[in-house]
């Protein structure tokens, strides 16, 4: 049956070019003669019934803007099959035969399940900041977070060599991800990145620092993503006050920071042409995959092989780090 009414959600922690996203899946949709339900508050509000019809104009002016004005939040009702029951209610009764939902993992996870229960068209947008979802080369906000890596290292880099410092300066990462941390690291300069993906040996990284020093550098600054494999940057710092007491350490922890903002131009692309090709999707008949990008090319990727795989780092990446921060 041709889908004729789309519910639009965004779930789980908000990105950069989420908005973006809203506006590109809206305003194809209406392009295609379909109508648009736009869902508050993520589950939560498939949940408890908030939605509200969207036309062109309720996504005029929202290219620009951080966040989503959908809103997000947690639902714990969505996790049980009462509540997901209650949610595939209030979808029906507002007429909506078919979901796109932009989120990270968890969501991408949760929209499976839902999708299986009640046989109903599903179509996931990745966005997140941390690029740790498998099938697709890049998330939508993942850009915008490592431009906003390399404003601030760019800004501790001037008071680290003023003061000859080396610094731990953590950033998100999402629960297993380093590409914020690496990708950031080779991006503004970095001496090393401390990732989940690599294990790391501290008594290196502060040989390695220590080096860094004695050759020529002034001052060094390492990124560390906020997992709990890596232990986050405090500890390194601890660590390195303890064992090279001649270094001066200090720590800075961006964390929601990198959250928030403009989306860069990379990611505004990218989610005008994933969120038209959620609709493209969906006019084809494909269910329950998400929008990827693999090479330049858009992709389907089925929601049982986004789930079930863990998208690899390039370890070729962390040479090359070592090889330019000499
Ligand atoms: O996905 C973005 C992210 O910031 C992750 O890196 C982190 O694990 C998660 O969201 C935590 O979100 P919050 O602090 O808002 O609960």
């Amino acid at each position: 049956m041709a889908v004729k009414c789309i519910g639009l959600i965004t779930a789980g922690s908000d990105a950069p070019g989420m908005n973006c996203l809203i506006r590109a899946v809206t305003r194809a949709a209406i392009y295609h003669g379909l109508k648009v339900k736009a869902v508050y508050r993520g589950f939560k509000g498939l949940y408890s019934g908030e939605i509200v019809e969207f036309h062109t104009q309720n996504v005029s002016n929202i290219i620009h803007m951080g966040g989503t004005i959908l809103r997000t939040s947690p639902c714990k009702e969505f996790q049980t099959p009462e509540g997901r029951e209650q949610a595939y209610k209030n979808m029906t009764e507002a007429g909506i035969d078919a979901l796109v939902v932009i989120g990270g993992d968890g969501t991408m996870n949760g929209i499976k399940i839902f999708a299986q229960e009640f046989d109903i068209p599903c179509i996931g947008i990745p966005a997140t900041i941390d690029n740790d979802i498998y099938g697709t080369d890049t998330t939508v906000g993942y850009d915008t977070a490592l431009n906003t890596i390399i404003d601030a290292v760019d800004k501790i880099r001037d008071t680290a060599t003023s003061h000859q410092r080396l610094f731990f300066v953590e950033v998100r990462g999402g629960s297993a991800a380093g590409f914020l941390a690496l990708n950031g690291a080779i991006a503004s300069g970095c001496e090393e990145a401390i990732i989940p993906q690599i294990e790391a040996k501290e008594d290196q990284v502060g040989l390695y620092v220590q080096n860094g020093f004695k050759k020529s550098k002034n001052s060094s600054i390492v990124l560390v993503a906020e997992t709990e494999e890596t232990g986050g940057a405090l500890k390194y710092a601890e660590r390195v006050k303890r064992e090279y007491p001649g270094i001066d350490v200090r720590v800075s922890i961006l964390r929601h920071l990198l959250r928030g903002g403009s989306p860069s131009a990379h990611d505004r692309i990218i989610a005008c042409r994933m969120g038209a090709a959620s609709i493209h999707a969906l006019m084809e008949g494909q269910r329950n995959v998400m929008i990827g990008l693999n090479n330049d090319e858009i992709v389907y990727v089925p929601f049982s092989k986004v789930i079930k795989n863990v998208k690899p780092i390039n370890q070729d990446l962390l040479d090359l780090l070592h090889n330019l921060s000499i």
